[in-house]
């Protein structure tokens, strides 16, 4: 595993000039999107690039990490609309190309089921991006997620919903108690990932990833059975390694 550790910019250019240099060689490449605050700056420096003609989403595809289960369809913090507005409507991905679980249906486990096999129709994900929790959660993926679990429906934390409480106006109940999230065993099944962790409160899912350990009370650290992880942190995040 390795660490890069540079200000939130510096962190956003570098990942970047690895999508840019993925899809330079695989137009058609699979993109894995986070949500969330930490990949913003990176999605902000993507957009300025593809305005600026340096790069194209127009053959790729991608697949979002997870989604609420609740909201409704027009809500804007329903992942689906979060991705549109933060990243994929300001670049040229195709009509159909972006996709994210859906948790509109009756059948939701179909539903999970459905995104799997979509993910492995695609080919897989080359390049997933994450972000991690304060817990050490990855996607929705709490403390306790089993290292082969799959696309499925999980319901919040308590530390989760207070955590994503800011995107509703600090109001705790507002948060869904239900989402949609790739497991950690999809997660793992992308050729190339890359953590991107900012602020203090991810100093120590970080201390315990760079420790080497794999223990399923800190999902991010089941990342340590993948062979081709880069972490991109600040200093902050960084001050426990
Ligand atoms: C949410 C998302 C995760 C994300 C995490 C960290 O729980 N489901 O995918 O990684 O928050 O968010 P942030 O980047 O805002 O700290």
């Amino acid at each position: 595993m390795r660490f890069v550790i540079a200000d939130p910019p510096t962190l956003a250019k570098s990942i970047a000039d690895r999508i840019q240099a993925l899809l330079d060689r695989k137009r058609d490449a699979i993109l894995g999107l986070a949500t969330g605050s930490s990949p913003l700056a990176l999605y902000d420096e993507l957009v300025r690039r593809a305005n600026a003609g340096a790069m194209s989403f127009s053959s790729a595809g991608a697949f979002l990490l997870d989604e609420y289960v609740g909201l409704p369809a027009d809500h804007p913090q329903r992942y689906c609309n979060v991705i549109d507005r933060e990243f994929t409507s300001r670049v040229d991905f195709t009509s159909g190309s972006v996709r994210v679980p859906n948790p509109d249906v009756h059948d939701l486990q179909a539903s999970c089921a459905e995104y799997e096999t979509d993910i492995t129709r695609s080919g897989g994900i080359d390049f997933q991006i994450l972000g991690v929790g304060t817990d050490g959660h990855i996607a929705f993926n709490a403390p306790g997620s089993l290292h082969d679990s799959r696309t499925r429906v999980v319901r919040l934390s308590d530390q989760t919903r207070r955590d994503n409480a800011r995107f509703f106006d600090d109001d705790v109940a507002a948060v869904p108690e239900w989402c949609i999230t790739q497991g950690i065993g999809t997660i793992l099944d992308a050729t190339e990932l890359v953590v991107i962790a900012e602020g203090n409160s991810k100093a120590e899912p970080l201390r315990r990833l760079a420790r080497g350990e794999v223990d399923v009370d800190w999902p991010v650290t089941a990342l340590n059975l993948h062979g081709t992880v880069t972490v991109f942190a600040d200093s902050d995040a960084a001050r426990l390694i």
